[in-house]
C-alpha cells in the first residue's frame, strides 16, 4: 500500500471536471481497474473481530457483510434503514455460508436511518451498550439523489453521505478507543467515497458558509453527489490529522469501490440513469468485486490513515484536494461540520479529546 501511483486524473491541474471524461489516461485507468480481480484479506483475517457495515441490505454493503462472514469475523452488525431489511440481509448472507462459517459468525440485524439524526444517535447508544468491542466500521450507506429532498434541514445527500456518516463515526469513537486500549489493536473507520469527487465543481466553496449554501434548494445540481463524496474525503483527511494530534490509535481511511453494478443510480433522472446503467453493464464490477475494496480498507494498516484507496492501493486524490484552495476548504468544512454536530449532539466533539 505504501507506493503511491500517479492517478491518471492528476494530469489536470486546474479543474479536472469535464476534461477527465475525454482523457485517454482516465479511460485507460477505468478499464484497467475495472477488470482487475480485487484481492481479499487472508482467510481468518477478521477472526475474533466485531465489524459494523452500514447500508448492508443491497449492493456493496450486503456483499461486504458476506465477505466479512466468510473471512472469520466473530460478529457483524448489519445496519440497514429498517430492521426488516436488515433481517432479510442476514438471512441472505446466512444461506450462502458453509455450516462452519455460519456457526463461527454472529450476524445481527440492527436498524439505522441516516436520514434521521435521532436514529443515528439511537444506533450509537445501542452500540455503546451492547458491543464489547468494535474493530472496524465500514460507512458504506449512501445516496445519489437526483432532486432536492430535505432531511433534518439539509439536502438528503449531505445529510446521509456526510452529516450522519460522520455523526456515527463520532458516536463510535469511545468504543473504538476502548477496543484499541483493551485489545492492543488499531481499529479502522472506512468511509466509502468515490472517484466522483474528481468531477466536483464545488461552487459552494466560494460562499460564506459551505453547508448553508448546500441547504439552498436552488443550489441543487447534478454536482451534488460529487460534492458529497469530495466532502467525505476532506473530512477524512482532517479527522486523520486530529486523531494523530490527540495520539488516538484509530485508522480512518476512505476509498473508491470503482464503478459497480448496484442500485445506487436508482434516483437519477430517467435518461442519466439508463445511460449510467448501460455503461455499468459494459464495464461495471459486480457488487461482490466492488465490496472487496470495502473489506480491504477495513483490514488496512496505518499507512492508509487519512488516505484514499482505489483497488486496495493508496491512490492520489484529485489535484483540487491537495491544492491551496482544497486545503482551505478542508479546514472550513471540518470547522463547520463540528459546529453542526455539536448542534445535533452537544458535547459530541469531546469524543475526539
Ligand atoms: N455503485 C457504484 O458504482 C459506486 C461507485 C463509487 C462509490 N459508491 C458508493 O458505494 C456506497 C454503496 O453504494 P451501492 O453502490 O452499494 O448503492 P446501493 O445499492 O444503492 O446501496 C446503498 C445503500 O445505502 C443505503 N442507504 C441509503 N440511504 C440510507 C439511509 N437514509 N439510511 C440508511 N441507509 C441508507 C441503502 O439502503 P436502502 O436500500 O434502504 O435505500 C443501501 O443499503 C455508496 O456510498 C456509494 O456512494 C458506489
Amino acid at each position: 500500500m505504501a507506493n503511491r501511483r500517479q492517478h491518471p486524473l492528476s494530469v489536470f491541474t486546474e479543474t479536472n471536471y469535464l476534461h477527465a471524461f475525454v482523457s485517454p489516461n482516465y479511460v485507460k485507468h477505468v478499464f484497467w481497474a475495472q477488470w482487475q480481480t480485487v484481492p481479499l484479506p487472508k482467510p481468518g483475517h477478521f477472526a475474533g473481530q466485531t465489524v459494523i457495515v452500514t447500508g448492508a441490505n443491497v449492493g456493496l454493503g450486503l456483499e461486504a457483510v458476506r465477505h466479512f462472514a466468510r473471512l472469520g469475523a466473530a460478529r457483524v452488525i448489519v445496519a440497514c434503514r429498517s430492521v426488516e431489511k436488515a433481517e432479510a440481509a442476514v438471512a441472505d448472507v446466512r444461506q450462502s455460508l458453509t455450516a462452519e462459517q455460519a456457526a463461527a459468525v454472529k450476524l445481527e440485524a440492527w436498524d439505522m436511518d441516516l436520514g434521521s439524526f435521532a436514529s443515528v444517535a439511537a444506533f450509537g447508544k445501542r452500540a455503546a451498550k451492547e458491543l464489547d468491542r468494535l474493530d472496524a466500521v465500514v460507512e458504506n450507506a449512501g445516496v445519489a439523489a437526483g432532486t432536492y429532498c430535505p432531511l433534518e434541514g439539509h439536502e438528503s445527500s449531505i445529510t446521509v453521505n456526510v452529516l450522519s456518516t460522520f455523526y456515527l463515526a463520532f458516536l463510535l469513537l469511545p468504543l473504538l478507543r476502548q477496543t484499541a486500549a483493551q485489545h492492543n489493536v488499531r481499529p479502522n473507520i472506512s468511509i466509502v467515497s468515490s472517484d466522483a469527487h474528481f468531477f466536483a465543481r464545488f461552487d459552494e466553496q466560494y460562499k460564506p458558509s459551505i453547508f448553508a449554501a448546500l441547504q439552498d434548494p436552488a443550489s441543487m445540481t447534478h454536482d451534488r453527489y460529487n460534492v458529497s463524496k469530495l466532502l467525505e474525503i476532506l473530512v477524512v483527511r482532517e479527522m486523520a490529522k486530529v486523531l494523530d494530534d490527540k495520539k488516538i490509535g484509530i485508522t480512518v481511511n476512505t476509498l473508491n469501490p470503482g464503478l459497480c453494478r448496484t442500485q445506487l443510480f436508482r434516483s437519477l433522472p430517467f435518461g442519466v440513469r439508463h445511460l449510467v446503467n448501460g455503461g455499468l453493464v459494459l464495464i461495471g464490477r459486480t457488487a461482490d468485486m466492488g465490496a472487496r475494496t470495502l473489506v480491504s480498507a477495513a483490514a488496512a494498516g496505518p499507512e492508509t490513515h487519512g488516505e484514499y484507496l482505489d483497488t486496495n492501493e493508496v491512490w492520489p486524490v484529485s489535484t483540487y484536494v491537495t491544492s491551496e484552495a482544497g486545503a482551505k476548504a478542508q479546514g472550513r468544512v471540518w470547522t463547520e461540520l463540528l459546529g453542526i454536530l455539536e448542534g445535533i449532539h452537544p458535547g459530541i466533539i469531546k469524543n475526539l479529546e
